[in-house]
């Protein structure tokens, strides 16, 4: 395989995506923006797997490297753990002039992105996503953020990474569980933007799951050309780019419920795209047999299709706190045609209660 390059455009900060199946472009994609010292942040499972390969190359390239190492899992996008960071960068003497790297998953790379952008006002950070969901979405765009215990995603900023290195040959070591949480995402953009690329997913999902180099390369690189095209348009979510939050109303409203522990992000995503698909199914927005495909898909990428006993009033009413909400009204992404989604603030609320009944 080639490495693949996109180019995410921006008024300020552009940058380049890389989409290789080893590390041996990685020196070339992070040489520019690494400094005199480097904070290598990784959690406890990724750290056994690919820190040896990307330290050596750091130190090949004459650079000092701290690593800091949290605990994996959602409990670290915090500001205590934000603080720690802070402290060990502090420790190893990292000025305006050092980066810090993201190496993992979703959690590693809001944080740490959440650092570099405020350590010092702002230093260079750099990406290395190594789960299936943040290779297809949260390394991708400038989000970075902390939870709150009162909301999630809720402290944070946009903040553009240098450069962004996927090497998919970190998905072999990838849970089963977690590789399907970011299928659902992965799924996401063929309904939000691209009908040709749901035809190639239902001809190639099960090559996919067999986790095939080439069919990942290709469904990987169509993600991040989405992406980039959307944050290029929209980099600060004046309007384009909610569309990328298709699931996530329903989605976000079930994890809160649920705290946070029944679901994965991409379950709690799959769910709300069946549910906010059922919505524009009953406002005659679209027909059955796109809700029928978004079914099949998510089933054959081993995701759940259904939630039994749901609280609708505990989920509306954790739904109305939701960031993308404007001025009381829960504000809904939801299908028009295949490849194609619209904004709505003006669901009525007894066809939710219709829908989750
Ligand atoms: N994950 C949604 C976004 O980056 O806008």
């Amino acid at each position: 395989m080639e490495l693949i390059t996109i180019n995410l455009d921006l008024p300020q900060d552009s940058y380049a995506i890389h989409i290789s199946h080893d590390w041996q472009g990685l020196e070339s994609a992070i040489r520019t923006y690494l400094g005199n010292k480097v904070m290598l942040v990784t959690d406890e499972n990724v750290k056994e797997l690919f820190v040896h390969n990307v330290t050596s190359i750091i130190s090949s390239m004459g650079c000092e490297t701290t690593l800091a190492i949290i605990q994996a899992g959602e409990n670290s996008k915090s500001l205590g753990t934000a603080e720690s960071l802070y402290t060990q960068a502090l420790n190893a003497k990292l000025d305006r002039s050092s980066s810090i790297i993201a190496l993992g998953g979703g959690v590693v790379g809001d944080l740490a992105g959440f650092v570099a952008s405020t350590y010092m006002r702002g230093i260079n950070f750099i990406q290395i996503p190594t789960t299936l969901l943040a290779q297809v979405d949260s390394s991708v765009g400038g989000k970075v953020a902390v939870n709150h215990p009162l909301a999630k995603n809720i402290i944070g900023s946009f903040y553009q990474p240098k450069s962004v290195y996927i090497n998919i040959n970190t998905l072999s070591t990838l849970p089963d569980r977690q590789f399907s949480t970011g299928m659902a995402e992965l799924i996401k953009y063929g309904f939000i933007w691209d009908k040709e690329f749901l035809v190639w997913l239902e001809n190639n999902i099960e090559r996919l799951m067999k986790k095939e180099k080439d069919a990942l390369a290709y469904a990987i690189q169509r993600c991040c050309t989405i992406k980039a095209e959307i944050v290029g348009q929209d980099e600060k979510e004046k309007g384009l780019r909610a569309i990328l939050n298709f699931g996530h109303t329903v989605g976000h409203g079930l994890e809160s419920i649920t705290g946070y522990s029944q679901f994965t992000h991409g379950e709690a995503v799959a769910l709300g795209m069946i549910y906010e698909s059922l919505i524009a199914l009953h406002m005659g927005l679209v027909d059955q047999s796109l809700v029928n495909l978004l079914i099949d898909l998510l089933k054959a990428a081993k995701l759940p299709t259904k939630i039994a006993g749901i609280d609708v009033e505990s989920l509306i009413q954790a739904m109305s706190l939701d960031k993308k909400n404007k001025s009381g009204s829960i504000v809904f992404i939801l299908p028009t045609d295949y490849g194609k989604v619209d904004i709505f603030n003006d669901v009525d609320q007894k066809l939710i209660y219709k829908v989750f009944k």
